[in-house]
């Protein structure tokens, strides 16, 4: 999904994820927004536009190298001019608020902040040790031997002081100049770096696993009522049960429909079955099919399959049919790195 995509504009409950975090940001308050592109650029800015739906500025910065986030944070050096700020990072989705994070950054007058999540194993993250008052007191980035289960969480606050960290940078073993180590460096010259532990969930969202949990924890938080657009046409024999979202345009037609479920405009379902957990995106047809607990992007297709599709990702305008034709065979078109299982 992410060779020829933006990881962060994957949807989860038909949302890209990278709006996730600019919404927690402008909640808090902040509308000046810096976003650090890189080769998926163009698609990100298609999607995240200028901003003005959010009642925020939003302002691209190009990162001519992936060298790396405290590289990132050099390259927004104008940008950031010498007020503090949040780093976010896009692919990150977190049960949080940046207001509360704000909160404490303030209230503890601290140069940086960093959030924790305890992880059951926390060798691909950055990691934090504490000592016995909660104080961090080292960082290391993806550790082979962790010294403890916290791994640093995608968002940090900073103030000015950070750049000087970065500037003191050499690359790391992945060739990356890492936060991780500018923040070590904060530490180093005595800067009062403080810690949160994270009580939400935090999805790392880069599997078709993860995605499907993400998707499943951010469906059973949607309110508990359905929300069928007006121009949506429901014919008499298809039954819609639980929280089910319906964008405009789109037709069911003898359906059974049972939430959470999501789906998007101008879709057309008929004599189909649409089970709890699914995020169905724009232009989708399911026909003749049954699914549940899966994600399907935008004109996906999923025709005449009889049997229930599960636990499935299905790429944009992709599609997965039962032919008729001979021979009785498997016939497949994927893209590299799909992945097929048939039972
Ligand atoms: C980056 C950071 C790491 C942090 C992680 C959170 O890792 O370097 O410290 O724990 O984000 O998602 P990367 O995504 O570059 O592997």
């Amino acid at each position: 999904m992410t060779h020829t995509r933006a990881k962060q504009l994957l949807p989860v409950a038909n949302k890209p994820i990278v709006f996730y975090g600019i919404e927690s940001i402008v909640r808090a308050g902040i509308r000046e927004i810096g976003i650090v592109i890189g080769e998926t650029g163009e698609e990100i800015k298609r999607k995240v536009s200028d901003g003005s739906c959010w009642n925020a500025k939003i302002t691209y910065i190009y990162q001519d190298r992936p060298l790396g986030l405290a590289h990132a944070v050099k390259t927004s050096r104008d940008f950031l001019r010498d007020d503090p700020f949040v780093m976010y990072l896009g692919d990150n989705l977190i049960k949080h608020e940046v207001s509360e994070l704000a909160k404490q950054y303030q209230e503890q007058d601290l140069d940086a902040l960093i959030q924790l999540k305890e992880v059951e194993d926390p060798r691909s993250f950055g990691v934090a040790e504490l000592d016995g008052e909660g104080r961090v007191i080292r960082l290391e980035e993806k550790p082979e031997v962790p010294r403890s289960n916290l791994a640093l969480v995608g968002v940090y606050l900073f103030n000015a002081r950070v750049h000087a960290a970065i500037d003191q940078l050499q690359p790391s073993a992945r060739g990356e100049y890492e936060i991780t180590d500018a923040i070590q460096e904060l530490l180093d010259s005595g800067s009062k770096v403080g810690s949160n532990i994270l009580t939400g969930w935090w999805l790392d969202t880069g599997k078709k696993d993860d995605m499907l949990e993400a998707n499943q924890i951010v469906l059973d938080e949607l309110p508990d009522k359905k929300n069928i657009a007006p121009s949506v046409q429901v014919d008499s024999s298809s039954r819609i049960t639980g929280r089910v979202q319906i964008a405009a345009g789109t037709r069911v037609d003898n359906c059974i429909v049972r939430g959470p479920v999501v789906i998007g405009e101008n879709c057309r379902l008929q004599d189909a079955y649409v089970g709890p957990y699914t995020a169905i995106g724009n232009g989708v047809e399911i026909v003749g099919s049954e699914i549940e607990h899966s994600i399907v992007l935008d004109g996906g297709r999923i025709l005449d399959l009889g049997e229930r599709t599960a636990d499935s990702l299905i790429g944009h305008n992709a599609e997965v049919t039962r032919a008729r034709a001979r021979p009785a065979a498997y016939r497949f078109t994927l893209g590299d790195d799909s992945k097929v299982d048939i039972i």
